[in-house]
């Protein structure tokens, strides 16, 4: 294996990394750098518990080659919580039960930061439409959805009916 060195720009801040280049994003935060947030689910972009923010957008580190992500912005879960946005929405995920077995929960808090800074994105679709990439697998949608309503400051959504039993979304479980 051919090690190379990486500049990385994560959460503000400039880091270096060496290693494989085709080493999955997803690793070089866990295990390279230690930010644990991200989590690591199926590895083949289908659960999104691994989702961080590049240049602002949602994105599926499992699925990014280190080589591919020099010189962006990335942000884990951990930058994030400096945000007001992001506080407000922990703290009706907390209040709503939004999280049980929490494996979930980094990608979900993630993609919705994102969507909760550029509502245009889902101006049409809704927040909940956003989160299309994200498996919940203890199917706690609910909960998710009244938190997102908490913090829009308005009525639970009924856009998307509950799944039946266990699984995703229904907008999900037919990608
Ligand atoms: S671990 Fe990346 S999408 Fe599941
Ligand atoms: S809370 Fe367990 S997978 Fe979502």
């Amino acid at each position: 294996m051919t090690e190379e060195v990486f500049t990385l720009r994560i959460n503000g801040r400039t880091t270096r990394w060496t290693g494989d280049p085709l080493a999955p994003l997803a690793d070089v935060l866990r295990d390279g750098l230690g930010l644990t947030g991200t989590k690591i689910g199926c590895r083949t972009g289908e659960c999104g518990a691994c989702t961080i923010l590049l240049d602002g957008r949602p994105v599926m580190s499992c699925l990014l080659p280190v080589a591919a992500v020099q010189e962006m912005d990335i942000r884990t879960i951990e930058g994030l919580a400096s945000d007001s946005r992001f506080e407000a929405l922990a703290d009706a995920m907390a209040a709503c039960g939004g999280a049980q077995c929490g494996y979930c929960t980094p990608g979900i808090m993630v993609t919705l930061s994102a969507a909760l800074q550029h509502p245009d994105w889902f101006a049409d679709s809704g927040y909940e439409a956003a989160l299309k990439n994200n498996l919940c697998r203890c199917t706690g949608y609910q909960a998710i959805r009244e938190a997102i309503a908490q913090v829009q400051g308005g009525a639970t959504s009924t856009a998307v009916a509950a799944p039946a039993g266990a699984g995703p979304a229904k907008e999900v479980a037919s990608r």
